[in-house]
């Protein structure tokens, strides 16, 4: 079973992105799949216009998720870019993607009803993402559900391209085609995580708690975190408060069942709650955040795992790349 998923390079990962995504990637790789993740830098040229953000942006995606459990040895990790065969395949589904299609893309038509000026890179992201996915085979494409019309899309173009020209393919089964048709698969605990001030954890929303922050900073978001103002003695509702909503996510059944006897008995405060919260995170990711220090500080051994990622991910891009040109007939040396 081939997994792929790719990663924009975008802010500092939070709280809300490991336990809704990353999280996901790493069971995955646990339970033995074989898993083909990316940095989508190529995607993200559209959002970052200055090199050297670029390059830090990019690297410090591979960084987080090494840090955070991704091990080489199990999966591919490669960079976007180091696989030239997807910009040609890009081209060549583009030439079999409708304009209709491209003009339903939300993100396209957000673009448009915010009266952004839209280039042909934002307008075609829908076709390097069904390249991305197509040029390895992938069976399954974890993603959060924000990428349902994306995947969605990828369907459409595969099916397009293997009706148009692979002659034993059969559209019901999907047998025959020279391009694998993948099925999506969102995030099962993709749920919400709440921000410090309840509404969904987000960069935008400037309420994250970033995982790799330094710990003077982790710890202002967690006692920043907001609460009513219900006295220490009185008793509190563990459901509708931000903290235990937090912690929920890092404690077992137990160790919750006695926080919320805590909340509901009265006599702890909310600071006392924020505390174990900070206590919580530190414990589920200092291993993390200190492996994260070492590999900022050694970038050619981050470097030769990108490189072997590449590689790998290369032998596969070829062959498919190969049969999708013979299908059209690129490969003219009959
Ligand atoms: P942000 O909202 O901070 O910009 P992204 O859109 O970059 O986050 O999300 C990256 C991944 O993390 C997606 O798969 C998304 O579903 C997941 N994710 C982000 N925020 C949350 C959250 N608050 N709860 C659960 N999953 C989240
Ligand atoms: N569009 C995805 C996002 O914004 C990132 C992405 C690019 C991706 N190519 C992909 C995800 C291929 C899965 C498969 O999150």
């Amino acid at each position: 079973m081939r997994i792929l998923s790719g990663v924009k390079c975008s802010g500092h990962p939070h709280v809300g992105n490991y336990f809704g995504a990353i999280r996901q990637f790493i069971d995955y790789q646990d339970r033995g799949d074989d898993g083909f993740y990316f940095i989508a830098n190529l995607h993200s040229l559209d959002q970052i216009r200055n090199a050297e953000e670029m390059r830090r942006l990019s690297l410090r995606v591979a960084i987080d998720y090494l840090a955070l459990g991704l091990d080489p040895e199990k999966v591919t990790l490669f960079m976007q870019s180091d696989i030239p065969e997807v910009s040609e395949l890009t081209w060549i589904l583009g030439s079999v993607t409708p304009m209709g299609l491209l003009q339903r893309g939300h993100s396209y038509k957000d673009a448009l009803a915010k009266n952004e000026a839209v280039d042909w890179g934002r307008f075609s992201y829908p076709v390097l993402m069904a390249a991305d996915i197509l040029l390895y085979h992938s069976d399954l494409v974890p993603v959060g559900k924000d990428q349902k019309q994306h995947i969605e899309f990828t369907r459409d173009i595969a099916i397009k391209f293997n009706s148009t020209y692979c002659k034993d393919y059969d559209p019901q089964t999907h047998e025959g085609g020279a391009l694998r048709v993948p099925d999506g698969f969102f995030h099962a605990s993709g749920a919400n995580v709440p921000g410090t001030d309840g509404r969904k954890m987000s960069k935008s929303y400037n309420n994250a708690i970033e995982l790799f922050a330094p710990d003077k900073a982790v710890k202002k978001s967690i006692m920043g975190v907001v609460t009513d103002s219900t006295a220490l003695e009185d008793p509190k509702d563990p459901e509708t408060c931000n903290v235990f909503g937090l912690l929920k996510l890092f404690c077992s059944e137990d160790e919750l069942k006695g926080i919320e006897d805590q909340y509901r008995a009265g006599g702890v405060g909310y600071g006392d709650f924020k505390k174990k919260l900070l206590e919580k995170f530190h414990e589920t990711f200092d291993q993390a955040r200190a492996k994260h220090e070492e590999l900022s500080n050694n970038l050619d051994h981050v470097y030769g795992v990108l490189d072997k990622g590449a590689e790998k991910a290369r032998v596969v891009a070829r062959e498919v790349l190969e049969s999708v040109r013979d299908a059209c007939g690129l490969n003219y040396r009959g």
